[in-house]
């Protein structure tokens, strides 16, 4: 199957999901409480992951899963080779929760452990983000490319890493040190939705403590591909095979700006 094909089957799948998370009803009846500082799930995190198994297996059968809820959820060696769906059912969890928006549904396809095709969408305003490695990153199927505005005439998002209590002094540490050098800053509850307002050029910079593969690994291609730059907070190439802090910035962020200095 072209690359075409495929990205056109995966965004149809997303397209179903969002429809799922539209027609949600009574959603804190069906939510429940996982590991973690306020770390929830919800009938419809699996109902979507669910659909998204299903349907995206029989898109690419060879493929292997990696997702948030009731599937393998960590990255194995069998993963570095051939195909593997990262999926992220509701990116935004919280939001989704308690009515604040968005949420979005984040499909990655790796090949041989690196991404390869990404769909992140976002139901609420019908925003469908896509990337093919080396090809390009689109917002409803126009080209994007990240900001070339510098830091200080830029906003900066951050996530707060919530089920981690123990980073929160780190992050906030963080928040001080890019406040005075940027416009201001943003938290929007999606990771994934935080990475692609970076690639489609509404924010210079996006920083996390930690995300688990699935909240980055399809926002980050789209990053990459619309010209950004992705690493750890330490300024390491990500390795796209488990949990890691991430900083990522538009193209007009200098090298002098990017990295932390706290
Ligand atoms: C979370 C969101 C949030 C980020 C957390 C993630 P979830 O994902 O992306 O913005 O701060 O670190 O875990 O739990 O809503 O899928
Ligand atoms: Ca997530
Ligand atoms: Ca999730």
């Amino acid at each position: 199957m072209n690359t075409a094909t495929l990205l056109a089957g995966i965004e149809d799948a997303a397209r179903q999901a969002g429809r799922i998370m539209l027609e949600a009803a009574d959603i804190r009846a069906n939510t429940m409480e996982k590991e973690g500082h306020a770390n929830f799930v919800t009938v419809y995190d699996k109902r979507v992951q669910a659909y998204l198994f299903e349907t995206l297996g029989a898109l690419l059968p060879e493929a292997r899963f990696i997702g948030e809820e009731d599937g393998a959820d960590a990255f194995t060696e069998a993963d570095r080779h051939g195909y593997a769906f990262c999926i992220d059912p509701i990116d935004g969890t919280t939001n989704f929760v308690t009515g604040f928006r968005p949420s979005v549904t984040s499909v990655a396809l790796l090949c041989r452990g690196k991404p390869y095709l990404a769909v992140v969408y976002n139901p609420y305003s019908d925003t469908m983000l896509t990337a093919a490695q080396g090809e390009g990153a689109w917002c409803n199927g126009k080209p994007i490319r990240s900001s070339d505005e510098p830091l200080r005439r830029s906003l900066v998002m951050f996530g707060t890493a919530p089920y981690l209590p123990e980073l929160s002094a780190r992050t906030f540490a963080l928040c001080a040190d890019y406040l005075p050098r940027c416009i201001d800053l943003r938290r929007t509850g999606t990771a994934a939705w935080d990475l692609c307002n970076v690639a489609m050029g509404t924010v210079g910079l996006f920083f996390e403590m930690q995300l688990q593969l699935w909240d980055y690994a399809a926002a980050g291609l789209i990053a990459m591909e619309a010209g950004c730059r992705i690493t750890d907070l330490a300024g390491n190439a990500l390795t796209w095979d488990g949990p890691s802090s991430v900083l990522c910035a538009s193209q007009g962020v200098s090298k002098e700006d990017y990295l932390p200095r706290v």
